[in-house]
């Protein structure tokens, strides 16, 4: 017992008294008759509190009787062999004696007072903010005040399972004790909570199980692997065209909180980032700007738990303008010069209808005096450039029109027409021309139009000479016809074709009768052989006989 400050008057002549005469009085000597007795035997009491404590004996004369201690003290009561006293505001350990004279010899009884205090701050010390999976993790639980230390364990808690229990050891007296436990991170702390608690143990004392518990930490546990994020871009990009860009990494534990960055150049991109089980995949669009041309690096990088992994990859960024092909006139007249020009952005070199241009960069040219042949004609140019040792190619054609006509061809269109009465023709006297003209024949003297190009049923009305007039925006054509329809007069057909048929037989028998000299039975042999002689001559009978049926 170390009084702690200073005694008042009274208790510190006794207690040197006290000590005077325990010093002098040699130990185990003195047989006791009467023992002196403290009631409460070593007590415990929650810091702060006060309680009472009573001296008593047996011995019938005792002189002297009082309780030695530094904690205030009041007396409560006396009695035949007993005194009392109460003990307030104790807030640290002691020891109180009682003591006094039985018959000349003294008494003395101590008694420990023990005091209790809860914690004043149980604390887990904060985790880091990731935790490598595999790694080591020191938990440490700071625990502020709490008495008696001998009584109180710390425990480290994973959720409810206990990782680690300790006694709070060290010096009692210091203020805060800090216990440590290690554990090896995995995958399934992930999100795991952990804390602390203590437990003041007074079940002995009689008083119970007194816990306290820190507030929890949850701990995040990573993996990111060494490996670099796989990077899928194209060799060259050209400005404007959107591409696809992919980055993936495999084995990423939690991929639900991996950062995926995506950048061509300075120029952030946004990509949709999918995250499945370990794997994290970003694919994004990007779009090269017209200032990005040149060698570029697209970077993706994969950030977790404060580490990050990235990969490069170069590209080059190019502009392939054209071939833009140009016609000085897209709708020529006929006999004008053309001038069909192709060109292209620089570095590309253009091909016009497989002429080459000069140099890379230069148009290409070609002139032509337009004919009606070059109407519709297409011209084509390519357009070639290398980039990053990749030929790209390109092309484009352009249509040429030419304004020419309205023209009929004679040919197909005759001066002389000669028709059959009653019969379907076709009058060929279509018109050629840019824009198409309209062609229309009318009959001279009278105004009776003959379709062109479809049939129509000849009459002996349409007999007569027609100006066939073939018109358009550029011009009018126009071509005379003449029709001649031939009526069809049957009595001087009949009559006609007789007289050849009897010219005919009369010659054949004359041949007969000089072949075969005076065998008159030629006459028959003349009529059969007739029948089947294969006489041009005789074809029109054969025809007109046939006709009228
Ligand atoms: C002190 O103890 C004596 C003897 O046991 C008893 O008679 C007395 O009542 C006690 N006094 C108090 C205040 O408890
Ligand atoms: C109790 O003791 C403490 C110091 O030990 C002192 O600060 C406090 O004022 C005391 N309380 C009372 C009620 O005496
Ligand atoms: C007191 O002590 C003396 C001797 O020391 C003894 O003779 C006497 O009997 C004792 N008295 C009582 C009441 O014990
Ligand atoms: C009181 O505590 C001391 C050590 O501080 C010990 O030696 C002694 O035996 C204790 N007394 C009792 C009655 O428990
Ligand atoms: C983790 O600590 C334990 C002892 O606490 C040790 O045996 C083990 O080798 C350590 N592991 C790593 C990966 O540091
Ligand atoms: C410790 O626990 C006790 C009860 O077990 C409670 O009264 C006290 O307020 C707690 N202390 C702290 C710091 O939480
Ligand atoms: C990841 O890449 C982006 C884009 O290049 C960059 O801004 C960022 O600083 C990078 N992060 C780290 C941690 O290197
Ligand atoms: C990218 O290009 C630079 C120089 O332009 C070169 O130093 C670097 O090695 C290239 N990196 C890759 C991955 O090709
Ligand atoms: C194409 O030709 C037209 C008419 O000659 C001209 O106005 C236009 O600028 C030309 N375009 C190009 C790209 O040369
Ligand atoms: C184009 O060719 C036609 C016929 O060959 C000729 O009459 C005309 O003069 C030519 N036009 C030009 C501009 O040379
Ligand atoms: C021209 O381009 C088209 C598509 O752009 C391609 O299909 C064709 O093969 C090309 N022709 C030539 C001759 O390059």
């Amino acid at each position: 017992m170390v009084p702690s400050r200073p005694l008042p008057g009274t208790c510190r002549t006794l207690l040197l008294f006290l000590l005077l005469v325990c010093g002098l009085l040699s130990p185990g000597s003195q047989g006791q008759e009467f023992a002196l007795r403290v009631q409460p035997q070593n007590p415990v009491l929650h810091a702060g509190g006060s309680l009472v404590v009573n001296c008593s004996t047996e011995c019938p004369d005792p002189k002297l009787l009082t309780l030695e201690t530094s904690l205030l003290k009041e007396p409560v009561g006396d009695g035949p062999g007993w005194v009392a006293f109460k003990l307030s505001n104790v807030t640290s350990d002691s020891r109180v004696l009682c003591a006094g004279f039985c018959n000349g010899s003294q008494m003395i009884s101590p008694s420990n007072i023990t005091v209790y205090r809860f914690p004043d701050q149980v604390e887990l010390a904060p985790l880091p903010p990731w935790q490598p999976v595999g790694k080591n993790l020191t938990l440490r639980c700071q625990v502020a005040g709490g008495a008696p230390r001998s009584q109180l364990t710390v425990v480290l808690l994973r959720g409810q399972e206990e990782l680690s229990r300790q006694r709070a050891a060290g010096e009692p007296t210091k203020a805060e004790v800090e216990v440590t436990a290690t554990v090896l991170a995995g995958r399934s702390d992930h999100g795991a909570s952990f804390s602390c608690r203590t437990e003041l143990d007074l079940r002995p004392q009689g008083l119970g199980l007194f816990e306290n518990t820190s507030a929890p930490r949850q701990l995040r546990t990573f993996v990111l692997p060494v490996t670099l994020p796989h990077l899928v871009v194209p060799r060259s990009l050209e400005v404007g065209t959107p591409r696809q860009v992919t980055c993936a990494l495999d084995g990423v534990f939690p991929s639900s909180e991996a950062e995926v960055q995506l950048a061509l150049g300075d120029q952030m991109l946004n990509p949709a980032v999918t995250r499945s089980r370990d794997r994290l995949s970003a694919t994004a669009t990007v779009t090269a700007l017209a200032d990005q041309e040149g060698p570029q690096d697209i970077v993706c990088n994969v950030t977790l738990g404060g580490e990050t992994r990235e990969s490069r990859q170069n590209l080059t960024v190019f502009s392939f303008l054209g071939p833009i092909l140009n016609l000085s006139e897209s709708s020529a007249p006929e006999g004008s010069i053309v001038t069909v020009t192709c060109m292209a952005g620089a570095r590309v070199h253009v091909f016009l209808e497989g002429f080459a241009a000069a140099a890379p960069g230069q148009p290409a040219q070609l002139q032509l005096n337009a004919t009606e042949i070059d109407d519709q004609r297409s011209f084509f140019c390519s357009a070639m450039l290398k980039v990053d040792g990749e030929v790209l190619n390109r092309n484009t054609s352009v249509q040429l029109r030419v304004l020419y006509g309205p023209k009929i061809d004679r040919a197909k269109c005759p001066e002389r027409l000669k028709w059959k009465d009653k019969t379907n023709q076709v009058l060929q006297c279509q018109a050629r021309g840019n824009p198409a003209p309209q062609v229309h024949c009318w009959q001279e003297g009278s105004s009776l139009e003959v379709p062109v190009g479809t049939p129509f049923f000849v009459n002996l009305k349409y007999q007569g000479t027609y100006r066939c007039q073939a018109a358009s925006s550029r011009g009018t054509y126009t071509l005379k016809v003449v029709m001649d329809v031939q009526g069809r007069n049957r009595p001087f057909v009949t009559i006609f074709m007789a007289v050849l048929v009897i010219v005919g037989l009369v010659t054949v028998a004359v041949a007969l009768k000089y072949v075969h000299g005076v065998k008159r039975r030629g006459i028959y042999k003349v009529k059969q052989e007739n029948a089947s002689l294969p006489l041009t001559s005789v074809q029109p009978i054969e025809t007109v006989a046939e006709e009228p049926s």
